[in-house]
Formats: structure tokens, C-alpha cells, sequence
């Protein structure tokens, strides 16, 4: 089968994983329409394209916070990549690092923190927290992270409780027993899931900036209340998120949201998005609408689900191929 679009990595996910991993990676929250919105968005969305500019050579490079990476899409944050790949996590940490750019590894991966450092010494990383109510226990993982090297704290904020999935409740769904939490085991497994704070607020990110150097990103904000508040709470990023529309139903597409956004903080901080991004041209629409950059969840775990780590790279080429093509031909 020839891999030309993320559909096609989507479509062979679907028929080759277990039911039950394929429904959880692509459940939204009760009937989906925030999910299904994030991609029917783009659609809506024109290029006024201006022709004859040279467009020979070009330079798809940007920063993130400073650290180079080889074009704007890295890949969000998304739990158990074991249910995609037997290697998990350590192979989506390779191909980042072999595609120079930023992986965000979840708090919920299925290898720990330092088995993907050591997957993929030097790559660009940043790591994804859930605060749990057990405070010793998120702050031993930031720590962690950052003695390995990870380069940013990513707080994920609209996670006080796990949406409603639907196709998650009927299946039933759980990890396999010979799949763990790895970074909640051991010394933190008076931790579970269901363990998660719901009471956290805007000043929690000033005890999270009591225990870390590293530049704190907040992700999950879809307003420009919140965007303001971020900004003034010290934050270095913000990602225009909803969870890939696993969380609150109802809620905007992220690309619509982005713009409210992108207003609000007036250039204070970088903005970055993800939600729905599939095609190439959907990255060059986040950017011209201000995102600096924009992260890929399910995608990545379609890649892994084809081919582990060779597969994330082949979808990662696919979009930088797509999105170069995109800003040629949009002038
Ligand atoms: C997620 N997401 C997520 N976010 C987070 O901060 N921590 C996490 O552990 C997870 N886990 C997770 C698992 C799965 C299976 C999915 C699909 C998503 C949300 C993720 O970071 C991102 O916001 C969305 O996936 C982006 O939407 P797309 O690219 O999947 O459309």
C-alpha cells in the first residue's frame, strides 16, 4: 500500500490495531463534535495566494523558545504508545530526534522518562504533566525531567477529570497488564490515574515555578481570558488545545480559537496549537493565523501503528513535504 496522506496511515491504523487501542486513540468526548470540528474547520478556511515570488528556495526552519527545529510540526503529547508499537515511546523519541524536532513525552507513556532520553540522546524534548493530588509525586517527575535533559514543562490544563468517551466506557478500556505507567510505578505507586488533581489552579504554575528552571508551557487554552492570565502568570508558551476534543464537547475548533489568541498576547509569549492538523496546508493556515508551531497527536500514533518509528518519520515527512509544497504554491 502506498503511503501517500495521513489518511492513508489512519486508514491502516484502523484496520491492523486491536479494536479497543483504535477506539481509544480516536474517541472524542460524548459525540464528538469538538473533535470532528477541529478538522472541518480547515476546510472552511481560504488562502488568498499571490503568485510569481520566487519561491526556488526556501527555509521552513523555526525556534521554539530558542532551540531550532527543522520545520513547525512537532508531536503533542499522547499516552501508551505501547498500544501502537512495542517500542513505544522510545520510538517516537528516535524518530523526532532523525526528524529534528520536539517531542513532548506524557506524563501517562508507557517507558519511562529516562528510557526515552536514552532512546534519543539529544533530541529535543519536553515533558508533559498531569498534577496529581499527591503533590511529592508530580514534583519528583518534574525534577526528573529535568535532570534528563528535557528542555520544557508542558502543563496540560484541561485535564481535572478524563472526559466522557464513549467508545472507552462500553469497551470497557484499560491498559494490558503487561503494559505499565512506567513513570508512575515504583516509587510513586501510591499514584493512579483517577489520582488526578481537580483542584488546581492559575497558582499552582507559581509552585510549579518553585521546583523547575525549565520554560513552562501551558496547554489547553482556547480564550483570551486565559490567554492574558497565562501570560501574566509567567508562562513562556501557550498551545491552543482541546485535547484533540477529548475533553469538554462543545468547545471551539483550535484554529478558530487561535486567532482570539494570537490577539491577546500580543507576541508576550509563543503560541503554538494543535487539534485536527492532517494536511500540510493545515499547518500553513495555524501559521498565518499566528501559531509559531503546531503538534500532531493522533497522526503520530498512526505512524507508529504502521511501522514504529520508521512509520512516525514517514508521516512527519509527508507533512514537512506537504507544508513546503503549500508555501510555494501560496507565494
Ligand atoms: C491525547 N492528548 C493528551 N494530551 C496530554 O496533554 N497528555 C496526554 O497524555 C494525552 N494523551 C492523549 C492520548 C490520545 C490517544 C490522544 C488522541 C490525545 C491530547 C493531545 O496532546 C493533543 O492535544 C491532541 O491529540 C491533538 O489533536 P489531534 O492531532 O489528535 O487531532
Amino acid at each position: 500500500m502506498a503511503m501517500v496522506c495521513l489518511s492513508d496511515f489512519e486508514d491502516y491504523a484502523k484496520k491492523y490495531l486491536p479494536k479497543i487501542a483504535w477506539d481509544f486513540f480516536a474517541a472524542g468526548a460524548d459525540d464528538c463534535s469538538t473533535r470532528d470540528e477541529n478538522i472541518l474547520a480547515y476546510k472552511r478556511i481560504r488562502f488568498r495566494p499571490r503568485m510569481l515570488r520566487d519561491v526556488s528556495r526556501m527555509d521552513i526552519r523555526t525556534k521554539l523558545l530558542g532551540t531550532e527545529i527543522s520545520f513547525p510540526v512537532g508531536i503533542a503529547p499522547t499516552g501508551f504508545h505501547q498500544l501502537a508499537w512495542p517500542d513505544g515511546e522510545k520510538s517516537t523519541a528516535r524518530a523526532a530526534k532523525a526528524m529534528n524536532t520536539c517531542y513532548i513525552a506524557s506524563t501517562y507513556s508507557t517507558c519511562t522518562l529516562e528510557e526515552i532520553s536514552v532512546a534519543a540522546p539529544g533530541g529535543l524534548r519536553w515533558f508533559q504533566l498531569y498534577i496529581h493530588r499527591n503533590r511529592a509525586v508530580s514534583q519528583q517527575l518534574v525534577q526528573q525531567a529535568e535532570a534528563l535533559g528535557f528542555q520544557g514543562l508542558v502543563l496540560t490544563a484541561d485535564l481535572p477529570y478524563t472526559g466522557k468517551r464513549r467508545d472507552d466506557v462500553r469497551n470497557g478500556f484499560r491498559l494490558p497488564p503487561h503494559m505499565k505507567l512506567k513513570n508512575l510505578e515504583g516509587a510513586f505507586e501510591v499514584c493512579k490515574m483517577s489520582l488526578l488533581d481537580p483542584s488546581v489552579t492559575w497558582n499552582d504554575i507559581y509552585w510549579l515555578r518553585s521546583l523547575t528552571h525549565l520554560p513552562i508551557i501551558i496547554k489547553g487554552i482556547l480564550t483570551k481570558e486565559d490567554a492574558e492570565l497565562a501570560v501574566r502568570h509567567g508562562v513562556q508558551g501557550i498551545i491552543v488545545s482541546n485535547h484533540g476534543g477529548r475533553q469538554l464537547d462543545g468547545g471551539p475548533a483550535t484554529i478558530d480559537a487561535l486567532v482570539e489568541v494570537v490577539e491577546a498576547v500580543q507576541d508576550r509569549v509563543e503560541v503554538y496549537l494543535d487539534g485536527g492538523i492532517r494536511k500540510g496546508s493545515d499547518v500553513l493556515k495555524a501559521l498565518a493565523l499566528g501559531a509559531k508551531c503546531v503538534f500532531i497527536g493522533r497522526p503520530a500514533l498512526w505512524g507508529l501503528a504502521y511501522k514504529g518509528e520508521e512509520g512516525l518519520q514517514d508521516v512527519l515527512r509527508i507533512l514537512q513535504d506537504e507544508f513546503r509544497l503549500s508555501m510555494a504554491l501560496a507565494g
